[in-house]
């Protein structure tokens, strides 16, 4: 199964690590990586280290384009990436260690015209015709039509294609209406879709019922964990306790854990423990990677997983 990750509004993450940090005061800094992102990028970073063949596509400002081009040649991901003028946003993430939290400042993104969003679209079916999976992940680009991860799942899933589509408000209401083949919302998330207040599984356990048609559904509860729903059953996977580094790009693991399971035709129990390890793993660490086979291994085997009864969806 070939894989294409789309990121139409990627990021270079800047992380400063900064413990006891004090907003409006002068604080001493630990730590800097500058780690290109956005949750496409994230995502087959993460699939690359799993040993899935894995390519890139969405929308690079050319003028800061060699992070990024450093990371898809040292992984050997694919670069599909249009270049478009101006600067990649930069994402800002405060670490503070001691305190074990994460500051994050995202910009808006380069501001795309309706050609560029063409040749991105022309780009996906191109790519259609040599590739199985897609992942639609992060934010739209300003300028971007709210409906495009609508069209790009419509036309995708007519080609027969399994779509994954990991991101927030609008362009994920409408996407939801393409039906791709799965979804990873967060527990906010979650909460925006159904316009409820959401903080623990059972809440989110009820507001599911409202999302049909899925062949996979997942709800990421942070260190709460995350729901699995498939084919009628329903899974709760509680992570095993890590120490924490960063909490970005958790969600992102998660996708790609979800995509590895996907490859593997794994059922719910064992696609739920995967993910969840994937997740384990990244948040040891900064930037989107995996830890060895056999950290990633002992990680599984701590991963709780507990059958829900009411599993639908
Ligand atoms: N503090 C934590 N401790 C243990 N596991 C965590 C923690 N935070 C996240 N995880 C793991 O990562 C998964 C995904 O995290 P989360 O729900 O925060 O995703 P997210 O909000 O989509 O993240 P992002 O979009 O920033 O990548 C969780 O289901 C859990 O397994
Ligand atoms: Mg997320």
């Amino acid at each position: 199964m070939k894989v294409v990750t789309v990121t139409l509004n990627p990021a270079l993450d800047l992380t400063v690590r900064s413990d006891h940090l004090q907003i409006g005061q002068v604080n001493q800094g630990q730590d800097m990586q500058l780690n290109p992102a956005g949750k496409g990028v994230n995502v087959a970073s993460i699939l690359a280290d799993w040993g899935l063949r894995v390519t890139v596509t969405g929308l690079l400002g050319e003028e800061n384009s060699e992070t990024f081009e450093r990371l898809f040649a040292k992984k050997g991901i694919a670069d599909h990436f249009i270049r478009i003028p101006g600067s990649t946003r930069l994402g800002l993430k405060i670490v503070d260690e001691a305190r074990q939290e994460t500051t994050d400042i995202n910009l808006k993104g380069i501001q795309v015209a309706p050609p560029q969003v063409e040749s991105l679209r022309k780009k996906v079916l191109t790519l259609a015709e040599t590739h199985d999976l897609f992942v639609l992940a992060g934010s739209l680009p300003p300028g971007a039509p709210e409906d495009l991860y609508f069209t790009l799942i419509r036309d995708l899933k007519a080609l027969g294609k399994k779509v994954v589509l990991d991101t927030s408000g609008r362009p994920l209401e409408l996407g939801l209406k393409a039906r791709p083949t799965a979804v990873k919302p967060n527990l906010h998330e979650l909460s925006q879709l159904t316009q409820k207040t959401l903080s623990t599984p059972e809440d989110a356990l009820d507001a599911v019922k409202s999302l049909q048609g899925l062949e996979w559904l997942v709800v990421s509860m942070g260190e709460q964990g995350a729901l699995f729903f498939h084919e009628g059953e329903a899974v709760h996977a509680i992570p095993p306790r890590v120490v924490v580094k960063s909490t970005v790009g958790a969600g992102d693991a998660m996708v790609a854990g979800l995509v590895a399971a996907l490859h593997e035709g794994l059922e719910v129990q064992e696609a739920a423990r995967l993910a969840t390890a994937f997740s384990a793993g990244s948040i040891q660490q900064i930037g989107a990677n995996l830890p060895e086979a056999n950290v990633l291994q002992e990680l599984q085997s701590h991963v709780q997983v507990v059958t829900l009864a009411s599993g639908r969806v």
